[in-house]
């Protein structure tokens, strides 16, 4: 029997799923591919809890029970000790800083699994000297749900490059929550700050959603495309268009921005407005290669192509290529959500499992 010891940081809404998915799937995996799959440790950002063999369905409980303040050095001398193989560490957190442990996990054993997009969006140094390393160690780095969440898209970009196809032009509807408001705002007659507040009541924006609005994190999920496919871009380099007004933004506070969010009614109507009866506006990111130009806008879209019949908060990505012509290879779903990252998560880990001994 193949074995995998996950070692799973970050016990959020993504790893505290990805933990009872596995759980969920475990027996059968035993059966059916003879492969099983423990996951030996837990930690959030200051607690750590390590078992023998694999956590259970009691995890949580245990967790908070026996969980001590641990550094990242007590896991690998914990996994060491023990002797475990195939090591995977899956990075579930929403940290800035824990990257900065990966290029020891590496040397260390550990292949990765991130839904986290901070590695792959720091700088282009950075992010070569981590494939330097995974290379120099024979480990493996999968981040799937770096972009649309469980949606496969970089394995799918990734697969068509490797196959020599000659792909022009990436675009797509990256954010779920930017999905679902202008879904909404371009059908319904409601003012853009009333959709927005809809949509914050329901939990699709970032606590603050000027994140959301600024477009930053579409530019990073477009600049891990980018990078899938060898062009050398920094995040700097992305043209960005930020839907919230410069008063409105850097020093200003939430609470502010709250009560001025109306401010940002009139240029979204204006462009309600000039639309055809036919057209939608969607929220897109773009990248075309024989250029290099990379671009997260608004755009006014036709309501029968793929991006304008999207539905409530769903992801579209359109991949055009040589063989593909003027149809682009579609692919479309739910890109946001604990339940879908963490499928994505767990099918990582077993696409990384069949590579290993
Ligand atoms: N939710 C989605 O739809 C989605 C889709 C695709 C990708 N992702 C990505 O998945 C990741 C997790 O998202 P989430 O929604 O689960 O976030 P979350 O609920 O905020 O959970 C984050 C977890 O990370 C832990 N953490 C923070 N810093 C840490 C550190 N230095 N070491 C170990 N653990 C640390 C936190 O622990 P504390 O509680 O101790 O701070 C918490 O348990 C994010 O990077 C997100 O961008 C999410």
């Amino acid at each position: 029997m193949k074995k995998i010891n996950i070692v799973l940081f970050g016990t959020g809404n993504v790893g505290s799923t990805v933990i009872n998915q596995v759980l969920a799937a475990r027996e059968k995996l035993q059966q059916e591919e003879n492969l099983e799959l423990n996951i030996p440790v837990i930690a959030n950002s200051t607690t750590a809890f390590f078992v023998k063999q694999t956590v259970n369905r009691s995890w949580e409980t245990n967790f908070s029970a026996s969980g001590f303040p641990y550094k990242i050095s007590d896991v690998i001398d914990y996994v060491t000790q023990q002797g475990y193989e195939n090591l995977v560490a899956i990075d579930a957190t929403a940290s800035e800083s824990f990257v900065d442990h990966y290029k020891l996990l590496i040397e260390q054993g550990f292949h990765v699994v991130a839904a986290n997009k901070v590695a792959n969006t720091l700088s282009s140094e950075f992010y070569e000297d981590l494939r330097k390393s995974l290379r120099k160690n024979g480990k493996f780095f999968y981040y799937e749900t770096n972009v649309g969440a469980g949606l496969p898209i970089i394995q799918t970009l990734h697969g068509l490059y490797q196959a020599g196809e000659e792909i022009t032009r990436v675009r797509g509807v990256f954010s779920g929550s930017l999905s679902y408001i202008f879904n909404t705002f371009s059908e319904e007659s409601k003012s853009f700050s009333e959709v927005l507040t809809e949509a914050e009541k329901k939990g699709l924006t970032e606590p603050d959603p000027r994140v959301d609005l600024s477009g930053k994190d579409v530019g990073r999920k477009l600049l891990i495309l980018a990078r899938e496919l060898k062009l050398k871009k920094e995040l700097s380099e992305i043209n960005i268009q930020d839907l919230v007004p410069k008063h409105l933004n850097g020093k200003s506070s939430l609470k502010n921005f709250q009560l001025k969010k109306h401010e940002l009614d009139g240029d979204l109507e204006k462009l309600k407005a000039d639309l055809e009866e036919d057209e939608v506006i969607r929220h897109v990111g773009e990248l075309e290669i024989a250029t290099g130009n990379l671009e997260v806008k608004l755009v006014k879209e036709k309501r029968t192509s793929a991006f304008g019949s999207l539905k409530n908060a769903d992801s579209s990505f359109e991949i055009y290529t040589e063989s593909y012509g003027e149809q682009p290879l579609v692919i479309q779903g739910a890109g946001a959500g604990a339940a879908v990252t963490a499928r994505g998560v767990v099918a990582d880990i077993l696409r990384l499992s069949e590579r290993l001994n």
